[in-house]
């Protein structure tokens, strides 16, 4: 009986420090991770473990394909990640603080200028072309409504 009860004692503390590795494991890393809403799909574009710690660089090296070397291809695309990440709630990856990137990015005090130009919302229709009347006020309505939209499926409208 005794003999139950410390092996019992013993799973218990096996369990509770698993549990404080994960914790330690996300501070030192410099990310609480705050509630993360799962993204749609069962998997990422890669490995988790790996997005978590790689996510920028697959982004810029994905842009500068596109950009300098056009080449286009959609498997770290920054449109696919806002169409699995965007939260149920808002619709979008980083318009409050709990929406999938703003949720790490505030906490790690990342500032991206990304969403000055890319929308924050999956299946934002383009913006009409010649509708040019909207300068003023444009940085506060672009995460909602991003300019970019329509140069992100190559002006094909
Ligand atoms: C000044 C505006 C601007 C800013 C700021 C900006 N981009 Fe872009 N980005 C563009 C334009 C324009 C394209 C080309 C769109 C196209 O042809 O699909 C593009 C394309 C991309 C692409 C390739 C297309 C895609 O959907 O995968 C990626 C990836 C990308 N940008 C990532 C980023 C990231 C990450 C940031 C922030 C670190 C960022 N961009 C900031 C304007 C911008
Ligand atoms: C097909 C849908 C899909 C696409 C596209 C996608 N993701 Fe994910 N992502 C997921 C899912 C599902 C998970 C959670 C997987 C899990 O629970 O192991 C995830 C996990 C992550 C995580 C880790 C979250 C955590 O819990 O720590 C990061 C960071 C991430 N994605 C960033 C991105 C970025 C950046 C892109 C675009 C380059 C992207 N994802 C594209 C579905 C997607
Ligand atoms: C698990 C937490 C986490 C999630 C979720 C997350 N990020 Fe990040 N991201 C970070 C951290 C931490 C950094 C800063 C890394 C560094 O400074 O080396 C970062 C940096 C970046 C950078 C580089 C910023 C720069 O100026 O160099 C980009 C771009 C970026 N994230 C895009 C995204 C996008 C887009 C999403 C949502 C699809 C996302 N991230 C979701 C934690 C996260």
């Amino acid at each position: 009986m005794a003999r139950l009860a410390n092996w019992l004692r013993l799973a218990a503390m096996m369990v509770v420090s698993a549990m404080l590795a994960v914790t330690t494991f996300s501070a030192a890393a410099g990310v609480d991770l705050p509630k993360l809403e799962k993204g749609k799909g069962d998997k990422c574009v890669e490995d988790t473990q790996y997005m978590r710690k790689n996510h920028m660089d697959l982004l810029k090296h994905q842009r500068d394909d596109t950009m300098r070397r056009g080449i286009r291809t959609t498997k770290h695309s920054l449109k696919q990640c806002v169409e699995c990440h965007a939260s149920s709630n808002t619709g979008s990856v980083a318009s409050s603080k709990e929406d999938f990137c703003a949720a790490c990015h505030s906490y790690a005090s990342v500032k991206l200028d990304c969403w000055d130009c890319h929308a924050t919302k999956p299946g934002v229709k383009p913006i009409k072309q010649g509708s040019t009347g909207q300068t003023s006020n444009a940085r506060s309505t672009l995460s909602s409504s991003p300019l970019l939209a329509s140069g992100m499926n190559g002006g094909v409208k």
